[in-house]
């Protein structure tokens, strides 16, 4: 049962860096699925803008390929033809003049103007500027960027005021993947959606809460950006901190990007700094046949992490008291992303034998996505009133019969919702630069130090040190496992 699928209106997506790996592994097969599932008009056109020269016959081959690779679809011709004859492209100079008249031509007034800026930050202000000084953006375009957003404040509000010359925030669209993941709108759904959770969801009785995003891919191949990155600005500052702001922000009054955004920001600005006893940086080293960070990254004096794990206190009413505990890595053992609740104990227990355990709630977003809620029952049978505690799993794709293939993967949704219209899932200025502000004194204490990250075996469960975060406060990390 996947929820039935609405067309959006004609448009017209520009997609400059069009040639680059992003393009090719995410945004042009996602399109290509939701061409299939009906949801992209035939006279839609989709124009891939980027330095080479080519002509549209070639890039439509490379578009061919691309989908073929990573479409996640069995190919079918006649529908990829049909997908192919949408999609032209332009030769264009970022920064001279070469290619924008022509592009200016192929952009047909009337319908919906979206600009994908999957290129290098740096680009940014040259792209808006000429898209602005041509015409051929106006007051209705939209235009995407990518993360990062900047490696620090001053970078991410340079980039706002950059972008802000010549698009509103109404236009801007900042892609955080993660918020178009089905599971993480599901967190939205889960907490609003029932009247269940939310009196439990307070510091009243909520023990702590465990943030993992587990990884087994290395950063071979993509060293050189990460290792000037590093898990805290690559995943941390943005992934992680929306599924905190998710799971910890008040009720919006509706679900509308203002609304939506407004709670998250005041999430983020309520965070208390994070002083170096609540922090362990790891980096992975080798283990049998696989390389270390050192060497995937080529840098033998590297200090960046590829591991962190952090305890994160919220600063307000609902959430004093309660820790939250972020974790993330590469090479871990296990490819898992979740979220689990841990409630308090029962104040008192009636029972002689078997002290009843605190409640879990987890919410597992990646893979095998669904809810686990574990909950004391009697242990069955003669012998007394025995306790034991026992899961009640659902998977939501068994629980609601979902294809996986029928499920749109992350950018998918995010194309759409900018075609639409829709912001809720995109991140704000405000908040990228309250995100930063946050991130920065964390990143600058480090880079001022002279440690070195705790070494992790990959394949393991990261650093010891990560352990000793939560045994010091009488709690344990749940297992990495899928
Ligand atoms: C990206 C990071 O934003 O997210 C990568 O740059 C990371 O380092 C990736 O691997 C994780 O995304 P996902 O969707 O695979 O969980």
């Amino acid at each position: 049962m996947v929820s039935r699928v609405i067309p959006v209106e004609d448009f017209d997506l520009v997609i400059f860096g069009a040639t680059g790996d992003l393009a090719h592994r995410k945004i042009l097969p996602g399109l290509y699925r939701r061409f299939i599932a009906g949801q992209i008009p035939e006279t839609a056109q989709i124009i891939g803008a980027a330095r080479t020269r080519q002509d549209d016959a070639t890039f439509r081959e490379q578009v061919r390929a691309a989908v073929a690779e990573f479409g996640g679809v069995a190919a079918d011709e006649p529908q990829l033809d049909a997908f192919l004859s949408l999609i032209g492209y332009v030769p264009i100079d970022a920064t001279g003049e070469g290619g924008w008249s022509e592009l200016k031509s192929r952009v047909r007034p009337g319908a919906v103007h979206a600009f994908y800026f999957s290129v290098a930050p740096s680009l940014f202000g040259d792209i808006a500027q000429r898209l602005a000084g041509h015409g051929i953006a106006d007051a209705n375009s939209r235009i995407v960027v990518e993360k990062p957003f900047g490696r620090d404040l001053e970078s991410a509000r340079a980039l706002n005021a950059t972008l802000a010359q010549h698009f509103t925030e109404e236009q801007i669209y900042r892609i955080d993947h993660y918020l178009g993941k089905e599971t993480v709108q599901n967190l939205m759904a889960v907490r609003f959606a029932n009247i269940l959770f939310e009196p439990l969801w307070k510091a009243e009785y909520v023990d702590h809460v465990q943030i993992t995003v587990a990884e087994t891919v290395g950063v071979a191949g993509r060293g050189s950006y990460y290792d000037k990155s590093g898990a805290i600005r690559d995943m941390v500052q943005n992934h992680m901190m929306q599924l905190l702001c998710l799971i910890a922000m008040e009720p919006p009054y509706h679900f509308d990007p203002n609304a939506v955004r407004d709670e998250k920001l005041k999430v983020i600005r309520a965070l208390e700094p994070v002083g170096p006893d609540d922090i362990v940086r790891g980096q992975y080293q080798a283990n049998g046949d696989g390389t270390s960070y050192i060497e995937d990254a080529e840098n033998p004096d590297s200090r960046t992490e590829s591991y962190v794990a952090m305890k994160v206190r919220i600063a307000n009413w609902r959430w004093q008291g309660t820790p939250f505990y972020l974790r993330t890595g590469k090479k871990l053992r296990a490819r898992t992303s979740e979220i689990a609740i841990t409630f308090k104990e029962p104040p008192h227990s009636i029972f002689d034998e078997g002290v009843p355990k605190a409640d879990q709630l987890v919410i597992r977003l990646q893979p095998n996505e669904g809810m686990n809620l574990k909950v004391m029952i009697k242990e069955p049978g003669p012998g007394g009133m025995r306790l034991v505690q026992v899961p009640l799993d659902m998977t939501f794709a068994e629980a609601l019969g979902a294809d996986g293939a029928d499920v749109p993967d992350a950018y998918e949704r995010l194309i759409m919702d900018v075609i639409r219209g829709n912001q809720t899932l995109f991140m704000r200025g405000d908040e990228v630069e309250a995100a930063w502000a946050w991130t920065d004194p964390i990143i600058q204490a480090w880079e001022n130090g002279k440690a070195r990250p705790e070494p992790y075996d990959a394949g393991s469960s990261g650093p010891e040190e990560a352990l000793r975060l939560l045994h010091r406060d009488n709690r344990r990390w749940r297992e990495i496992r899928a």
